[in-house]
């Protein structure tokens, strides 16, 4: 992972604690709040990934509901795991990693099913951690039903924070909210932990209960605000999941256009993974969804309803409505499509034409080479410059074994052929119309295997018998 961001403070080693031990109920699902996708990611791989982008920082997970299933969809990540067997507030949560907090580190407190924190929030603040001062985040919710409230003084001053069920009537009127996520040195978090207690009206240990023992300890508490709310918004119900999934493709969508790339509607574009390159002037029309890892070159128009999955696109390309294309790289300058579809393993050259109703699947198909209508191509090399007529099919499998079909440079297959595989079709060879062709096709012969037309002389049709 890049460290992407330099922290301009007297570089305090960062320790970053994810609480993310919540059961979540009301997701009402087999599976942990934190495994539920935004963007085709785990909302606690979100976290992580926003923490490793932090300079000089190491994370420990809080893990609770359903930890085997986290720890095994996460297994690869670089972080600590810390198992909270009970959730007893999220105080408690954080005193399961006391022994490993060091006095001299700044603590950034983060939250599992918070997906959408951006880094400059986090970095203001985490600049703000030090001997007398810490960072808070807060939001001004119209509706702040559910928050802890920020209390300040007359001056301003932050005094504490109230949670909802334990605020009297005029501290539930104030809007400013706690979002939870917070950045302290970690000697002063430590002293604070041993000092939290459950005597309030959910029996819980409340992490939140160290902003007014930081404020009796003379500490500064600055408070940060994020730069939209959607970065501070947890998700609790599959509701609130699809509303922050519209969000983060939001915000990705505008930054493909800043890169000059034109979304018909962004508001109706799916990237699920990662575009891990891009050209210039490519045009993406409506409800395309793109999965897992994709390359983009320049100009490349991708008509509506396209599927795309960890593929890359060369130059030029266009790609025409409800195409499907999974695990290829289609060349430069060639047309896919309308109705085709490129499955894994497939390598399409340069300035091929692939038609409606036309499938591929583990083939190369050399420079320049058009296969228009209604053929499956399974298992081939086909050469550069080939013409496959209209409804050609590869006869891969056996019933038992695939076998390859080798088409080389120049061939002409008639329509409505079979290959019937393993079979080879020489150079500038030309198969007629609705052939099934057992045998190799030598080069630069025309090759036919359908029985000659003959025609009836007199031959009548029959008539209905009368009863
Ligand atoms: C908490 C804050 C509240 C804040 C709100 C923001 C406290 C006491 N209250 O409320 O001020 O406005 O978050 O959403 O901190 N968790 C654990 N272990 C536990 C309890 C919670 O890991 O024992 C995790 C949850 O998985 C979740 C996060 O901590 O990711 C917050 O817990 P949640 O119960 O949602 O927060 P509230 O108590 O509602
Ligand atoms: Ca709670």
């Amino acid at each position: 992972m890049k460290k992407l961001a330099k922290r301009n403070d007297d570089y305090m080693k960062l320790q970053t604690i994810i609480l993310a031990a919540g059961q979540g109920t009301r997701m009402r699902s087999s599976m942990p709040k934190v495994l539920h996708k935004i963007g085709g990611k785990a909302l606690l791989a979100h976290v992580y990934d926003l923490a490793m982008q932090l300079a000089d920082n190491s994370v420990n997970i809080i893990y609770g509901h359903g930890g085997e299933q986290v720890l095994a969809t996460l297994a690869g990540i670089n972080a600590l795991w810390t198992e909270q067997k009970q959730q007893l507030g999220t105080g408690h949560a954080v005193m399961q990693v006391a022994d490993w907090i060091e006095d001299a580190s700044t603590v950034l407190i983060l939250y599992g099913d918070v997906p959408l924190l951006r880094l400059e929030t986090v970095t203001k603040l985490t600049g703000f951690a030090d001997q007398k001062n810490m960072g808070l985040l807060t939001v001004n919710l119209d509706d702040p039903t559910g928050y802890g409230r920020i209390v300040r003084d007359e001056g301003g001053k932050v005094l504490a924070i109230v949670e909802e069920k334990d605020a009297n009537p005029q501290q539930r009127s104030i809007h400013e909210s706690n979002t939870g996520i917070l950045a302290v040195n970690g000697g002063l978090l430590k002293s604070w932990l041993n000092r939290l207690d459950n005597q309030n009206a959910q029996g819980e240990y409340y992490l939140t209960d160290v902003i007014g023992l930081a404020v009796s300890d003379g500490i500064h508490v600055h408070t940060v605000q994020p730069i939209d709310d959607s970065e501070v918004m947890g998700i609790n119900n599959r509701l609130q999941l699809a509303q922050l999934e519209r969000v983060y493709q939001m915000r990705i969508a505008n930054k493909l256009m800043e890169n000059g790339v034109t979304l018909f509607d962004p508001a109706r574009f799916d990237l699920r993974g990662e575009i891990l390159s891009h050209g210039q002037d490519i045009e993406i029309d409506v409800n395309v969804v793109l999965l897992g890892k994709i390359k983009l070159g320049n100009r490349v128009k991708i008509g509506p309803n396209v599927f795309i999955k960890d593929s890359e696109i060369k130059d030029d390309s266009e790609i025409f409505a409800n195409s499907v294309i999974e695990n290829a790289v289609i060349g430069s300058d060639c047309r896919v499509g309308p109705f085709a579809r490129v499955r894994p393993d497939s390598h399409i050259g340069n300035h091929v034409h692939i038609g409606n109703f036309v499938e591929i699947k583990k083939s190369n198909i050399g420079e320049g080479t058009k296969i228009n209508h209604l053929s499956y191509v399974g298992d081939a090399k086909v050469g550069v410059g080939v013409n496959l007529g209209a409804g050609t099919i590869t006869c891969n499998y056996d019933g038992v074994n695939k076998h390859m079909t080798v088409i080389e440079d120049g061939a002409f297959i008639g329509s409505d052929t079979q290959l019937v595989a393993p079979v080879k079709v020489g150079k500038n060879a030309t198969i007629g119309a609705g052939s099934t062709i057992t045998k190799d096709a030598p080069e630069g012969e025309l090759t036919v295997s359908r029985p000659k037309q003959v025609t009836i002389p007199g031959w009548q049709r029959p008539v209905k018998q009368k009863v």
